[in-house]
């Protein structure tokens, strides 16, 4: 069995051979740009667990491993446009850094190079990746209309909230540490379980992103701090605020929201003090560990040997106090 770090090793060698293609430079440059950025290659490293916990030669679905990534890296592309966001991994986005029009159009040839690579797998496991993949992906696009719906909509429940992050970002997770059981050939019942664990993990992850982006420090975040406060993002902790606040709180809430001309810096201090306030931080934090509950359980149904599945949990419970 391989480490963590040993399966994120391999990934990273494997996407720095990559080529994407020459002309026209305008497309590829900035594919090479954001693929050569790094992040944490969480997707393909949960692929490539999942897939280990079944078989040792991990290095053949390295392809599938870089297909994910890829894909994640594509939704980045046009997240940060549809979020006006122009910090990436501490470097300007590829709008900022290029223009709106190229993170469409390389966004999109990456989503194609993505599924060129998913599809470099004997013949067999292709209907089952592939509808895995495309689901997901799908799946993603509903959840970015939410999150971009609820932005100028003030009646937002948990649960709406909670279905909204499970799409755009739960999913993409579930289907890539099933799609390495698919390859595995794992029983059915594993990859759903896998699956399951993924979506769980995932919650939690999204959950943790939300409280970063006001908590975090930007230089480890490597995003601006703030981006969702700007946006009105309908986030766990918006929620729970607008849920939580007294009469005084709630207006002064609700004027920070409908503002059409402030200084950014001023509503991101009043909001995060409002948060604050109201510890809406805790309630978000409880939240993960209830999801990491969940996920737990989810993995002590996969059918293998604990100790083989220790190293999912670490992984886990990793990325539930991550600071980047
Ligand atoms: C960012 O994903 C988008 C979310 C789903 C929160 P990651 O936090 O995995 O970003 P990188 O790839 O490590 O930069
Ligand atoms: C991430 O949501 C969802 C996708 C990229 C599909 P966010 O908008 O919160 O992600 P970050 O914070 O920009 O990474
Ligand atoms: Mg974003
Ligand atoms: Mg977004
Ligand atoms: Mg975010």
């Amino acid at each position: 069995m391989f480490t963590d770090s040993q399966l994120l090793e391999k990934v990273n060698i494997f996407i720095s051979h990559l080529t994407y293609g020459k002309q026209p430079i305008g497309l590829y440059d900035p594919i090479q740009y954001v693929m050569s950025l790094g992040g944490k290659r969480i997707r393909p490293v949960l692929l490539m667990m999942a897939y280990n916990l079944y078989r040792d030669d991990v290095d053949c679905i390295l392809a599938q491993a870089a297909g994910i990534e890829i894909y994640h890296n594509f939704t980045l592309l046009h997240d940060d446009l549809m979020d006006n966001a122009d910090l990436r991994r501490g470097k300007p986005t590829v709008h900022s850094k290029w223009s709106e029009n190229t993170a469409i159009l390389s966004g999109d040839a990456m989503m194609l190079v993505a599924y060129r690579l998913m599809t470099d797998k004997g013949r067999r496991y292709v209907p089952s990746v592939m509808s895995a993949f495309s689901q997901a992906a799908l799946e993603v696009c509903e959840g970015q209309q939410y999150d971009m719906d609820f932005e100028t909509r003030m009646n937002v429940s948990e649960y709406e909230y909670l279905e909204m992050i499970r799409l755009k970002t739960s999913v993409l997770l579930a289907a890539s540490l099933k799609i390495g059981a698919l390859l595995a050939d794992a029983p059915t019942h594993d990859a759903n379980s896998l699956y399951d664990f993924g979506v769980n993990l995932g919650m939690a992850f999204q959950l943790r992103d939300d409280l970063l982006d006001v908590y975090g420090d930007s230089k480890v975040f490597g995003k601006k701090i703030g981006g969702d406060i700007l946006c009105n993002k309908k986030t766990y902790l918006l929620i729970q605020a607008l849920h939580n606040s007294d009469p005084a709180q709630l207006k002064e809430l609700m004027n920070w929201i409908n503002a059409k001309d402030f200084n950014p810096q001023e509503k991101i201090k009043a909001v995060t003090a409002l948060y604050d306030a109201l510890d809406v931080r805790s309630s978000c934090e409880e939240r993960i560990s209830h999801y990491s509950q969940l996920a737990e359980v989810n993995l002590d149904m996969v059918k293998v040997p604990k100790e083989k599945k220790q190293p999912l949990l670490d992984e886990m419970n990793k990325l539930m106090f991550r600071e980047v």
